[in-house]
């Protein structure tokens, strides 16, 4: 089995309007990839192909590959949910179910996926799953206090132990940081460095700082005009793509002479 993802060929759709345009890449396993790009050029639609939760949206398709860890996720029979269970996701607001303890907001994933599991087991996944979000320490003396009742990046680090409770393999993040302050940022940010030690991590980031900060590779996607589709410019180690990119384009989005 080749672990990581490979994408080929991908078009992503919202009903007649192609969003995202043939994008190619090759993800490797356990390491960080950083997608920057202008607004509207559809890093969110990319990120949301990749497991499944762009056909959530009614009248939205894709038409291409995405191979994870050997698995061909649009291939015919493939369940969408465990999909899902396999590749996890980190929205831009923090969104712990706010009357649900913090107990449950980590294990929501779990019974989302109707898995029973016993009261031991279930505390064995809460604390674990708090501990690998560097958040077990602040909240263990609380866990029956409703998620609302935690601090913004405390809410994120929430989220992420709902994400990674399930254990899957892909975390996709969508700006994650972008609701939090510099403090919480940098928590955010070291965790994922302990976390890419388990998980392939793709993050979409509006912060060019924090792209060289974290990521192993870096893909800019960029937009000829509004209605035209986006597409990926370059793929490349994150170091290159901020030195010394291939493309003008990335030179000039990199270096702030975008637009
Ligand atoms: N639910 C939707 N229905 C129809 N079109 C959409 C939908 N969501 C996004 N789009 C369109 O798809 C294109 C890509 O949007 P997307 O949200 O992926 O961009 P983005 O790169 O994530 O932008 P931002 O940096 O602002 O988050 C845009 O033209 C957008 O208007
Ligand atoms: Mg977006």
């Amino acid at each position: 089995m080749q672990e990581g993802i490979q994408v080929s060929n991908l078009n992503i759709y919202y009903g007649d309007f192609l969003a995202v345009e043939n994008v190619n890449v090759g993800i490797e396993p356990r390491s960080i990839t950083a997608l920057i790009g202008p607004s509207g050029c559809g890093k969110s639609t990319f990120l949301r192909s990749l497991n499944r939760m762009h056909e959530v949206i009614p009248g939205a398709y894709s038409k291409g590959s995405v191979i994870i860890d050997g698995e061909d996720i649009y291939a015919e029979g493939v369940d969408p949910v465990r999909v899902r269970e396999h590749v996890g996701m980190v929205f831009q607001r923090p969104n712990p179910f706010p009357t649900m303890s913090i107990a449950d907001n980590v294990l929501a994933g779990l019974k989302l996926n109707n898995r029973k599991i016993s009261k031991s087991d279930a505390e064995q996944v809460v604390e674990e799953s708090l501990r690998g979000a560097n958040l077990w320490d602040e909240v263990k003396d609380r866990l029956d206090r409703p998620g609302s009742s935690l601090s913004g990046g405390q809410q994120q680090r929430l989220c992420i132990a709902r994400a990674i409770a399930v254990k899957p393999n892909v975390l996709l993040m969508d700006e994650p940081c972008s609701a939090l302050d510099p403090i919480s940022t940098l928590a955010i940010e070291d965790l994922m460095q302990e976390l890419q030690k388990d998980y392939t991590i793709v993050i979409v980031t509006h912060n060019m700082q924090q792209a060289a900060r974290v990521s192993n590779k870096t893909g800019f996607f960029n937009i000829e005009g509004t209605g035209k589709p986006g597409h990926l410019v370059e793929y490349d180690d994150t170091e290159k793509m901020f030195s010394n990119p291939s493309k003008k384009e990335t030179e000039d989005y990199v270096s702030g002479r975008f637009g």
